[in-house]
């Protein structure tokens, strides 16, 4: 067997077997492959795409060549969740404390990102002393007693991925269902879940940035999904605004702290999401009733048991949890700028990948690895999508440390759509089992 013939056959529109696949990956990890080999490999993918069995091959070689993390000894439910990514995400900061309050297991493991969208890891490093890597010992034990932690995954997970990834990223192969999928997924089998819930964000702030996009990827992990016997269930939820009010390292940390300790009904796109989620979530593995899973979490709320438990979480990560109890100890950025309506009308969308790259390059994400963040970078919504809106009134404000340029300034104007007549979009926009 050998690597041209591999690309050849994926060139001339023919199936790869298992062989073959496994070949692919085994010759990237120990590099007998060369990079511009993979490179073209990838691109035939692209072009002419994996089938189902192809995909799962693809996925399950990449994790049975890295590390695969068991959770030895922890006996009860491992719930799981990923996001495609958005911005504003803060869902799992949420949805961690309220799921171990209800005593189920959240034990996450996350990648950095980089690019348009803010990374867990990076929100959480914004509470002071907070610390994302952990040795596997804390691991072991955090997974048996507080049941809950977000730490920074081992490079020797899905490590092929991360060498797939790199190319795709530079030549141009990223946006293909089977190879997203494969990625997605080779990341979130190499743990064991019991239940895991893909959240794929879809609109002017997302990665899939149209609805049919959004549902081939649901449709191709849901398949691959079920040939490795897991039990997951995708959203797919909108991301034409910021999720929630506020965008940008410790404004999210702020915001998640807002709503656990119980005004979580200022947030109606969020409680939704997290409702939704963990309902299905939960009936996965057993029949359960949604006004009933929905009164659960109503009840760690407001008993501030969610709270309490975000806290401790907090703590046990070297976090100062004075931050959390009193939030207007965060450093907050010197400029406020406001973003004011041009005209009257209704708020139809942002265009939310454009107001992204600008809070990026104002320092809330890296545009290369080595970049540092500002933590106090971020933006604020004053208005929902759907809201009637008169010239002059205020959008949104953009905290930054630096001043904006006109030329920033002129692209967030441009970056609201507005209409005549109001939209009312729902926020979960399909579920798919
Ligand atoms: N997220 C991933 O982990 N992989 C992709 O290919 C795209 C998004």
């Amino acid at each position: 067997m050998n690597i041209i013939n591999i690309i050849e056959k994926k060139r001339d529109k023919k199936l790869l077997n298992k062989n073959e696949i496994d070949f692919f990956i085994k010759g990237i990890l120990d590099e007998s492959i060369a990079d511009y080999q993979t490179s073209s490999l990838l691109m035939a993918i692209f072009l002419n795409g994996l089938n189902d069995e192809e995909t799962y091959y693809l996925t399950k070689a990449i994790i049975d060549n890295g590390e695969y993390i068991n959770f030895d000894g922890v006996d009860s439910t491992i719930l799981d969740k990923h996001s495609t990514g958005g911005v504003g995400d803060k869902i799992s900061l949420i949805l961690g404390p309220i799921l171990a309050s209800m005593g189920y297991k959240f034990l996450k493991m996350s990648g950095r990102s980089l690019g348009f969208t803010g990374g867990t890891l990076d929100k959480l490093e914004s509470i002071p002393g907070f610390k994302v890597n952990q040795s596997d010992e804390w691991i072991e034990k955090t997974a048996n007693d507080l049941g809950f932690f977000i730490v920074s995954q081992s490079e020797n997970i899905a490590k092929a991925d991360r060498i797939l990834y790199t190319l795709r990223d530079v030549c141009a192969s990223v946006d293909s269902i089977p190879l997203i999928a494969s990625s997605i997924l080779s990341k979130k089998f190499s743990f064991r879940n019991d239940s895991l819930l893909i959240d794929v964000k879809c609109g002017t702030g997302a990665f899939m940035e149209s609805f049919d996009k959004a549902k081939e990827l649901c449709d191709a992990m849901l398949n691959i999904s079920k040939a490795f016997n897991r039990k997951t269930t995708c959203i797919i939820s909108s991301m034409n605004k910021a999720l929630g009010k506020r965008a940008g390292n410790n404004l999210e940390i702020i915001e998640v702290a807002d709503f656990l300790k119980g005004n979580y009904k200022d947030y109606d796109d969020i409680y939704d999401e997290i409702n939704h989620i963990i309902y299905e979530l939960l009936l996965n593995l057993e029949n359960v009733d949604y006004d009933e899973v929905k009164d659960s979490i109503k009840r760690v709320l407001d008993n501030g048991e969610a709270f309490e438990m975000f806290l401790k979480f907090v703590h046990n990560q070297g976090g100062d949890i004075s931050y959390i109890e009193d939030i207007n100890k965060f450093d907050k950025a010197r400029y406020e700028t406001e973003i004011l309506a041009d005209t009257s009308g209704y708020l139809n969308s942002y265009k939310l990948k454009d107001i992204a790259k600008t809070l990026n390059e104002l320092g809330a994400g890296r545009l290369k690895k080595e970049d540092k963040i500002d933590y106090t970078v971020g933006l604020i919504n004053e208005k929902c999508i759907g809201d009637k809106i008169d010239k002059g009134d205020l959008l949104f404000t953009i905290r930054s440390n630096k001043e904006l340029s006109s030329e920033q300034l002129a692209n967030l104007k441009a970056s609201v759509v507005y209409g005549d007549k109001a939209i009312k979009e729902k926020h979960i926009l399909e579920v798919i089992r």
